[in-house]
């Protein structure tokens, strides 16, 4: 992986669905899918913003724990992974056995980045507000580092 700017590759971000990953306050990590997602400036600087239900053990975590996340892309052959962080809940589900996804320490962030990830984005959350969609609440994460794979880069 290497460093890259926010919006290096957007397309790749813009097309995929990404894991998300978040934790409680006692380092128990979580993944969740997530398509509604935009890399945008927020008060002159880049923020992914992700429109994360209420129902979704995530934004539990995104409340009440580590006040961070990650942006994962995974290669677009890996449906297995999206399929299971979007259907379990972490509530009752360790997703990340069953989908045997690798957790590598971030740079910046408490919460890991995935392994085998093309793209994956380190945030803090700096703000929030109520989605346009009743049932749905707006994370808006300060991008702290980018990095995307030596497949991309080529
Ligand atoms: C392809 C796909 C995209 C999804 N995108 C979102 C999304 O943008 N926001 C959201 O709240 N839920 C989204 N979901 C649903 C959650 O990923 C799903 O409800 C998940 O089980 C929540 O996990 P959790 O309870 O562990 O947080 C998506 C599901 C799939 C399959």
């Amino acid at each position: 992986m290497q460093e890259i700017e926010p919006y290096d590759f957007i397309e790749y971000f813009k097309r995929n669905t990404a894991l998300m990953v978040s934790m409680d306050k006692n380092g128990k990590l979580n993944v969740m899918a997530l398509d509604w997602k935009t890399i945008e400036d927020f008060d002159n600087q880049p923020v992914i913003r992700a429109q994360v239900a209420y129902s979704r053990y995530t934004y539990q975590l995104l409340k009440e724990g580590v006040n961070e996340f990650t942006v994962n892309i995974p290669p677009e052959n890996n449906h297995n992974a999206i399929d299971i962080a979007g259907s379990y809940s972490g509530r009752n589900t360790d997703k990340f056995k069953l989908a045997e996804l690798k957790a590598i320490p971030g740079k910046r962030t408490k919460v890991p980045i995935l392994k085998d990830c093309i793209l994956c984005y380190e945030c803090q959350i700096i703000h929030e507000s109520k989605s346009n969609m009743s049932s749905h609440h707006y994370f808006y994460g300060k991008i702290l580092t980018a990095y995307a794979s030596n497949e991309i880069m080529k």
